[in-house]
């Protein structure tokens, strides 16, 4: 946290489970383990090897519809478990790591979605963790009985409800309401368990929960999005953000912002830990990391592949550079689509070409950007000795998303200067395929942060909150049955 609160920031790593990683050719390498995503044991050895590393928590994602597009950008998405299924059963198996389970406002009712999430919580001890999404496919909406997914305001408007109504289901059990006195008879104290009655604009909750106070008082609120309204939602509501920056600016201006807007909400900004995602490609050398990258990279299928119907990889009309905001959907992978996002027609060259400096110039700032992306993740540069080619930059344009390609010191040194910059207290760590990927980060870049004196060595709380420094809250009951005593 910062050094607001007094105590000396400490670095968090949240672990998050993509079931075949998120390269998007992660799964073909021919160590990838990529059939065991419906595997209990296998994910709960995961949650294992995560909890060796000490990670603060191992994180389930989740989306409410699905598509076989899905299968060239992201096989993890295209089919995947349960969360609530999952983490359940990892619970039982695990002893020190959070469980964060990922639940979407517009698509459950605040009622179950308090069961399902306190009762996680008393599995776990202590240790269960809500992230709040507004929905990344609309076509959920098809799943759920609705015509439509609506829009931004709407899905915020509902969420903002939603958790406020939670919270309140949370608390509905003073921590205090059993007696279980054999002797007497009495087995709750009836004054100690509250209703919510709430009536609002999307819900009528008359309460209370039917289930405990969860250990932790209230889960873990995390929160992932990226717009004005997600911002708010998170400053005000959210324990940890799952940011989406990919550089220490933007990392470090989203974090201000945040923290700025949580003062505003009344609360510590310095209680909040901001964590982007981060896939490290890691080797215990830098040259085979960098080996690795070029393997994984040369299974990705260009949309021109035949298996696949794609899109004639010549085709390019210069028009409005929209490519980059299509979410990988068909005909992304391919020289057109990456002449629109750089702005200089590429569709006439042989991946191997070498980019030359009159192209490099000609490049939109995007595309510089994309050459600076090569260069950090492979060594190449323009008319260096190892020249970078077309295919690398088609394969930067692919491969987003926030990735760093080096040796156990690299990946530490790129996590250290994140984290003294402000621009993150931590990362999400993904593994661009399983299982190596996640074995290499646990048992050679962990200690090298515990070397640094920058990770913890051992949990020292039991519950997830413990290991985010955060406070347990208070019932608002019982605060207001403190304050009338005051009176
Ligand atoms: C880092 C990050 C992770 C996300 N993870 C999920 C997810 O697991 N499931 C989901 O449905 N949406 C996910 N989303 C999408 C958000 O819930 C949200 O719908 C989307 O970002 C649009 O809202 P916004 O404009 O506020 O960002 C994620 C967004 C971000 C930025």
């Amino acid at each position: 946290m910062t050094a607001d609160s007094g105590a000396p920031r400490s670095l968090h790593l949240g672990y998050m489970y993509w079931s075949n990683g998120t390269h998007p050719a992660g799964w073909r390498l021919p160590e990838a383990v990529h059939d065991r995503g419906f595997d209990a044991r296998y994910i709960t050895e995961l949650a294992q090897i995560a909890e060796r590393g000490k990670f603060d928590f191992f994180f389930f994602g989740d989306r409410l519809a699905t598509g076989p597009e899905y299968q060239l950008s992201n096989t993890s998405v295209l089919s995947r478990i349960e969360p609530f299924t999952a983490a359940g059963y990892i619970a039982t198996l695990t002893r020190r790591i959070g469980i964060v389970v990922t639940a979407n406002p517009t698509y459950y009712e605040p009622f179950n979605l308090a069961r399902l999430t306190a009762s996680l919580d008393h599995i776990c001890a202590g240790r269960a963790s809500w992230n709040i999404v507004t929905g990344a496919d609309g076509r959920a909406a098809g799943n759920y009985s609705r015509s439509e997914h609506g829009d931004a305001t709407a899905r915020y408007d509902r969420a903002d409800e939603f958790v406020s109504v939670v919270r309140r289901l949370w608390d509905s059990w003073e921590d205090d309401a059993f007696i279980r006195d054999a002797a007497t008879g009495e087995f709750v104290d009836g004054d100690k368990i509250h209703p919510v009655n709430h009536v609002g604009a999307a819900f009528r909750i008359r309460g209370p929960l039917n289930v405990a106070r969860p250990p932790q008082g209230h889960p873990v609120v995390l929160h992932a999005g990226t717009s004005d309204r997600s911002r708010d939602l998170g400053a005000r509501e959210a324990d940890v953000l799952f940011a989406a920056a990919t550089t220490i600016e933007h990392g470090r201006d989203y974090s201000a912002d945040i923290r700025r807007r949580a003062a505003e909400f009344g609360r510590d900004p310095s209680r909040i830990a901001i964590l982007p995602g981060l896939t490290p490609i890691v080797a215990a050398t830098r040259q085979q990391a960098r080996v690795l990258y070029d393997r994984l990279n040369a299974l990705i299928i260009l949309d021109d592949d035949i298996r696949f119907g794609g899109r004639d990889p010549g085709h390019w009309t210069p028009g409005p550079a929209t490519a980059g905001r299509q979410a990988q959907g068909e005909g992304y992978r391919n020289l057109g689509a990456l002449s629109q996002r750089v702005r200089v027609d590429l569709t006439g060259a042989e991946l191997a070409d070498p980019i030359g400096p009159d192209t490099a110039a000609a490049l939109n700032p995007v595309g510089r950007a994309l050459l600076d992306t090569v260069a950090a993740r492979t060594g190449r540069s323009v008319g260096g000795q190892d020249p970078l080619t077309i295919r690398d930059l088609l394969y930067a344009h692919i491969v987003g998303g926030h990735v760093v390609v080096g040796d156990p010191n690299d990946i530490a040194d790129y996590i250290q200067a994140w984290f003294e910059a402000g621009a993150s207290d931590g990362f999400n760590i993904q593994s661009a395929f399983l299982t190596e990927q996640l074995e290499t980060f646990v048992e050679l870049v962990v200690p090298e942060l515990q070397r640094r004196g920058l990770f913890r060595r051992e949990y020292t709380g039991r519950t997830l909150r413990e290991h985010l420094g955060l406070e347990r809250p208070v019932n608002h009951w019982a605060q207001a049955d403190t304050s009338a005593e005051g009176r």
